[in-house]
């Protein structure tokens, strides 16, 4: 805050405060585990400097009170005053598109639709709503935004990546971090930018794989947005899965320590990813040696933080990790913990926003619909189809034409995304967005009751189910050692199945199934084409929706078609889909990737997108 402007004063208050730690006290600071295996007594008896929840980890009924009343026991047993120091805890969650894992909160777009909306004013706006809505649950800190410049839409996170062009993201990243952290005041959150780094350029698109590609190119396409973030005094960083030249970038000391806390400046501290340290060596204390040597402060540990800590213990013990290390990192989080003002705040019950509500409220679901219509791409129109008339009677059909859950995406509730309305509390559906507006519309989710006699055009929505990571992605090439033929990997916690030791060599989620294993549309999910078919072959002209986390191959499905856009996933306010078909707003939305055609070759380029006259 305003006080802790000046260095000196903070650097003072920092050495102030190690000064009076005990080692256990410093080591706890640099963990965070996750809340379903960490108690309000374990922060305060080893000094846990933070705790987060995981996709889909959520507090007794998944609503703003219970995170209040969670968070709230957190921070006061890290603030027990029992003769130790007491340094508030900080929490950290997922609130990458939105604070979307707590029911009833406001689903922005995911990244890529924001990428098609080229509008950095209102990347700043989706901030400072999704600020309002994590402080809205006594939380503090996201893991936003992902800074990814994805290289190869085979990638599951595509859709967690605004753009493949580097210039595009660029232009949003210090306007994302600006509208999370603004002041450092009463309405904003600490952004934590990731994945440090080249996350979006690996071999064939593969979740947590390997780049390998050039410094030059390293520094010119993954590492630039990563300069006006850091410009816009972005906190935290996490560290990525992803390898460089066959180096994982958590063990990577050049990356980490020599380019972004020596030659950048950064000056916040470097957070793992989900036990992304585990990965760097079979055996684990090594692992956990190289990480902290190479430059991560704090280790995300998803369930047995208590044996990261003990080893950490015994690396400080034996020399292995040296005391001036470790200093650095706890000077890093306690730096991060003053600015942010986090020893002046009240408890998180009697914050501001705690108290204030907002969560969901309908100022920040009017910026999400925004985002909604501004993001969608019109890629085929023939003749004057759109806009539609409103007192028209339109068949809406397909799969993700009545299914919040679906438009939403990953990261939604679960970490893997949800199906089905009931979850996505608030909003509204494609359909329902429809026929709010044009009362004379009607649903077939298959298409079965298109009636030529009635029906003068249908509205289809078709696309991809949710995912997250490497869940998502789409595996042409079989990955050797890693990806589904790795039957005996560990299991993630967050899928509902025990973990495994954690000891897998290569990464989690690569280990787990991918979607699929083509582009193509027609082939993914073939029951997309079969509806469409079903309606056209009545007579009944086509609009399609597509719901993506990427830009797919849709050659037949766009034949078929006499106007075709690509929604991305829009998230909870469908209606924002309505608004640009019934003409009240204008379609605006341009190409943030290339999209591709069956050939592999570039069908439409990035900037591509019709306007309505
Ligand atoms: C993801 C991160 C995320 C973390 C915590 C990891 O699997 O790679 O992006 O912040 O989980 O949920």
């Amino acid at each position: 805050m305003s006080a802790m402007s000046n260095p000196n004063e903070l650097s003072q208050r920092i050495e102030h405060l190690l000064a009076q730690m005990s080692v256990d006290q410093k080591l706890g600071q640099m963990i965070q585990g996750e809340r379903m295996s960490v108690t309000p007594d374990d922060v305060a008896n080893h000094h846990l400097g933070s705790v987060l929840s995981g996709g889909g980890s959520c507090p007794g009924a998944n609503r703003p009170e219970d995170w209040i009343a969670m968070a709230d026991a957190y921070w006061a047993a890290s603030m027990r005053d029992d003769g130790r120091l007491p340094i508030p805890l900080i929490y950290g969650v997922d609130a990458i598109h939105g604070h979307a894992n707590v029911l009833g909160a406001t689903v922005f777009p995911h990244n890529i639709g924001l990428g098609a909306a080229h509008d950095p004013d209102l990347v700043e706006r989706v901030a400072q709503a999704t600020a309002r809505e994590i402080l809205a649950t006594g939380v503090e800190w996201t893991f936003a935004p992902t800074l990814a410049v994805a290289q190869d839409i085979h990638w599951g996170r595509t859709y967690e990546s605004y753009s493949s062009d580097p210039a595009l993201v660029t232009s949003y990243a210090g306007r994302f971090v600006r509208g999370l952290q603004g002041d450092l005041g009463q309405d904003t959150v600490v952004a934590s930018v990731k994945h440090w780094v080249g996350d979006g350029g690996t071999t064939n698109g593969v979740d947590q794989g390997n780049t390998e590609i050039s410094e030059a190119e390293l520094r010119a396409v993954h590492i630039a947005p990563y300069l006006e973030a850091l410009a816009a005094g972005a906190l935290t960083v996490m560290a990525s899965f992803n390898s460089w030249n066959g180096v994982k970038c958590h063990g990577h000391r050049y990356l980490l320590t020599e380019v972004l806390k020596e030659e950048l400046g950064f000056d916040g501290f470097v957070i793992s990813d989900w036990d992304g340290a585990d990965y760097l060596s079979p055996d684990y204390s090594v692992a956990i040696a190289m990480a902290a040597n190479a430059g991560v402060d704090m280790f995300m540990v998803s369930a047995d933080w208590r044996r990261c800590l003990r080893t950490l213990q015994e690396l400080v013990a034996n020399g292995t990790v040296p005391m001036a290390r470790v200093d650095d990192a706890v000077r890093r989080i306690l730096s991060v913990k003053i600015r942010y003002g986090l020893f002046e705040r009240p408890r998180p019950a009697e914050r501001h926003w705690s108290r204030a509500g907002g969560f969901g409220a309908d100022a920040h679901r009017a910026v999400a619909r925004e985002a909604v219509r501004k993001s969608l791409v019109l890629l085929k129109q023939e003749g004057d189809i759109l806009p539609l008339s409103t007192d028209a009677t339109i068949l809406v059909a397909g799969k993700n034409a009545d299914n919040r859950g679906h438009q939403c995406g990953g990261f939604t509730v679960a970490w893997q995304g949800v199906s089905g309305n009931d979850q996505i509390i608030g909003g509204t559906s494609i359909w329902e967005g429809i026929h709010a507006v044009a009362p004379q519309a009607e649903l077939s989710v298959d298409g079965s009751a298109a009636d030529p006699s009635r029906h003068t055009v249908a509205v289809v929505v078709i696309g991809e189910r949710p995912y997250a990571e490497g869940m998502g992605d789409i595996r042409v090439v079989p990955q050797v050692g890693t990806g589904s033929a790795r039957r005996d990997g560990p299991a993630d916690a967050r899928l509902g199945q025990p973990m495994g030791a954690g000891s897998g060599f290569g990464g989690i989620t690569t280990s787990l199934p991918a979607y699929g294993t083509t582009l193509e549309l027609a082939r993914l999910h073939p029951e997309d084409l079969a509806t469409i078919r079903r309606i056209t072959a009545q007579g009944i002209p086509v609009v399609t929706v597509l719901i993506s986390g990427r830009p797919l191959i849709v050659t037949p499905e766009m034949a078929e078609s006499a106007a075709f856009i690509a929604a991305w996933l829009p998230g909870s306010e469908g209606q924002g889909v309505a608004d640009v078909l019934f003409g009240d707003h204008p379609v605006q939305g341009r190409l943030s990737f290339p999209w591709p055609d069956d050939d592999g070759a570039t069908r439409y380029p990035i900037g591509y997108g019709l306007s309505l006259n």
